[in-house]
């Protein structure tokens, strides 16, 4: 097994800037917790790293199975496994991870990703395949979500019926479809690739599938969305990527990451957001009456896990 310097690394992480099958090749069998990658798509895009992103379908799948292999080695027992990627190469990915490990979801994110395209259906979702290393995980602790709500007067934007009073304060299950993803739009985040993923997409699979403390691993860092929510809440991380410049830098400015990350964690695990509590004290619309508590909490605790201390930054 070769040794290899990292390119970067926190008190909690590292990552390399090497190919990721090389780079898999070192971490040892079953130490990972939770192993996520975001691999270029084959769809001929042009990356920073100069990669060619356009080879045959054979040579495309037969490259994943390389870097799926190693990753499946790395995955402790009871480990979870994500990947993200298009329905089209989902398929065969996920039969082929299917002969490795256990299936557990095809989770659907609904981001529209392409235009229209004649005599086809408008793609809009791209496919999160979640498998496990033996029969279920060690750690599944998903996100709960809160209601949706009309961003005029607060009110339920779906009927509840007589389950309304029954309703968990801490919000409603995480389903296989996550529609709240929003694209990584905002002008801050302009300079960073059109392949980064939300923020809040993979704090979501990181707190479902590690615990502080756990080790995560990305082969595919992009601009480190996935080191970033997993520093941020207190998990180890180690990954590659051919060209790191976009992460160092991104770790040398976490200001803007950790205040997004403080948003997303004071919105979600409660039934009612705080904007919408406020439309609806507004509009006079009442809580269900199981709620009432968690309103009252709400005025005095913080939600928020993220770790704001700064961390130590060493490359
Ligand atoms: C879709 S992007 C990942 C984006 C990332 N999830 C994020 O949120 O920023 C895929 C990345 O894989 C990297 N990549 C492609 N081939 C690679 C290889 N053989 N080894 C390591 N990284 C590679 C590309 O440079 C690109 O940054």
């Amino acid at each position: 097994m070769m040794t290899m310097i990292p390119i970067f690394k926190t008190a909690l992480g590292e990552v390399y800037e090497a190919d990721c099958v090389s780079f898999l090749k070192t971490v040892r069998d079953e130490t990972v917790d939770l192993a996520f990658a975001d691999p270029p798509f084959n769809l001929g895009k042009e990356y920073t790293s100069g990669i060619d992103d356009n080879i045959a379908d054979h040579e495309y799948l037969a490259w994943c199975r390389r870097w799926l292999d190693e990753m499946c080695r790395t995955l402790k027992p009871g480990g979870s496994l994500f990947l993200w990627n298009l329905p089209r190469w989902n398929l065969p990915l996920g039969a082929y991870l299917n002969e490795h490990l256990t299936f557990r979801h095809w989770i659907a994110v609904d981001i529209k990703y392409s235009l229209p395209i004649g005599r086809r259906l408008y793609p809009s979702h791209y496919g999160l395949l979640y498998f496990v290393k033996g029969d279920r995980p060690e750690i599944f602790h998903p996100d709960r979500l809160p209601v949706p709500c009309c961003r005029h007067c607060g009110g339920e934007l779906r009927d509840y019926g007589g389950y309304k009073d029954k309703m968990n304060p801490k919000g409603v299950n995480l389903a296989d479809v996550w529609t709240d993803i929003p694209p990584v739009r905002h002008a801050k985040y302009k300079k960073r690739g059109a392949n980064a993923l939300a923020l809040k997409l993979m704090d979501r699979i990181v707190t479902m599938a590690s615990d502080p403390g756990s080790l995560v691993l990305d082969p595919f860092g992009g601009s480190g969305t996935t080191f970033v929510a997993a520093e941020l809440t207190g998990r180890r991380w180690i990954g590659s990527e051919l060209h790191c410049g976009a992460i160092i830098e991104r770790f040398h400015t976490l200001d803007a990451d950790r205040d997004h990350l403080v948003q997303i964690h004071e919105n979600k695990n409660l039934l009612f957001t705080r904007a919408d509590l406020k439309r609806r004290r507004t509009n006079g619309k009442p809580l269900p009456s199981a709620y009432q508590i968690q309103d009252n909490e709400l005025a005095t605790s913080c939600v928020c896990g993220v770790e704001k201390k700064q961390i130590e930054l060493t490359f």
